[in-house]
């Protein structure tokens, strides 16, 4: 581990606390719980934070966006904090023309779809990062032994939105580029690679304990294109903090068929969405590799009792794997009544 000295998974007692041990394959007295987008609209006190303030804005933030990131801590007594912050942050820091649009999502001012709009691209300058490292300092600060997952969008999902523009059902278009220009492509996903992972590994040297890789439409590839066209770019991306022994968590959307080669880009912990069971994705993946989540998020506006059944079942699944993270399949939706998410932290650590 090349860590600072006073890194809390060094000095701070993050690496005893029941996230961490579980990302390490350890079974916790309790199993350990945090949601995806558990920051965010579903709280009333992030909305007030944010009257007036654009998302991006709020991102580069410092005191802003450590704020945001403990307010679920706070209320929930999750077992762990995500950075507040957004996959298309490291992209902005590089120069792109990109803006979160309320309701819709990332938008581009223009598209990358030549190679000359590749080759166009800038290297990230390390010091447009330290918004980003301030901000998660700030926010261990406060955390004590609760640790801090820091996260970075992997390059296929960062490259959907830049060569689409934005928010996109099935990525056509990028899923063209990767066969009509394979070297465009390889040099965008090469420049996406090295700016996502520098902005994880300043969350890490900041005080994170943990990253998470989110490849969020991944799910729209097959097997043979995703090992032959992007696997080995998400691993360019992990090798920026590999030196330093954090846990590496990998997640995406509708990936049961990508489970095996997901993992094995240097993974130590996957995400699993609610589309397959966690006794079978373990199945899929042998049973040594700890999972993450996979509360189906629709289960969040159904009655208690519905909701505790489901919960209760994810648990049962999760004990097929190695250890076992409580998580959603997906990020919280906005309309979620934060008390359900209380709820379940309650039931967790019961
Ligand atoms: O609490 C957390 O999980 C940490 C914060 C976080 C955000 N974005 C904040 C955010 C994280 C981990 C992300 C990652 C992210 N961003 C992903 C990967 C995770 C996933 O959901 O699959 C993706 C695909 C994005 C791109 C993106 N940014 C989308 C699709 C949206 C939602 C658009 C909308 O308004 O519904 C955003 C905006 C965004 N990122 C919001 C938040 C809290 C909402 C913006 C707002 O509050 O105005």
């Amino acid at each position: 581990m090349n860590l600072p000295a006073h890194h809390p998974l060094v000095d701070g007692g993050t690496a005893a606390s029941p996230l961490i041990r579980a990302y390490r394959g350890d079974r916790p007295e309790t199993t350990p719980v945090w949601f995806m987008r558990q920051a965010g609209r579903s709280l009333p006190e992030y909305r007030a934070l944010r009257v007036g303030m654009a998302m991006l804005d709020a991102c580069l933030d410092p005191e802003l966006s450590s704020e945001i990131t403990l307010q679920p801590v706070r209320r929930h007594g999750v077992d762990a904090a995500i950075f507040f912050s957004d996959i298309v942050v490291p992209l902005r820091l590089a120069g792109v023309d990109v803006d979160i649009v309320p309701g819709r999502g990332p938008v581009l001012g223009t598209t990358i779809r030549t190679a000359r709009d590749v080759a166009a691209l800038r290297p990230l300058d390390p010091a447009a990062l330290s918004p980003i490292a301030e901000g998660v300092a700030r926010t261990v600060a406060e955390l004590g032994s609760t640790p801090l997952i820091g996260f970075a969008g992997a390059p296929f999902t960062l490259a959907a939105y830049l060569v689409e523009g934005g928010p996109s059902k099935d990525h056509l278009r990028a899923r063209t580029l990767m066969h009509s220009d394979p070297a465009a492509w390889d040099a965008l996903l090469g420049w996406a690679a090295d700016v996502t992972g520098a902005f994880l590994r300043a969350q890490v040297l900041a005080g994170a304990s943990a990253v998470q890789l989110f490849d969020s439409w991944v799910g729209s590839l097959s097997v043979v294109d995703y090992e032959s066209r992007v696997s080995q770019f998400s691993a360019q991306a992990i090798a920026h903090v590999k030196d330093l022994g954090v846990p590496v968590v990998h997640f995406g959307v509708g990936t049961g068929e990508l489970l095996r080669s997901m993992h094995a880009i240097g993974a130590d912990v996957m995400g699993v969405d609610d589309r397959i069971p966690l006794d079978e994705a373990s199945r899929r993946l042998g049973a040594e590799v700890p999972l993450q989540g996979n509360i189906n998020p629709a289960f969040l506006a159904a009655p208690w009792p519905v909701l505790e059944r489901h919960v209760l079942d994810v648990i049962e699944r999760g004990r097929a794997a190695s250890a076992h993270v409580l998580n959603l399949g997906h990020g919280v939706p906005p309309e979620t009544d934060p008390g359900v998410l209380t709820r379940i932290v309650e039931l967790a650590h019961a």
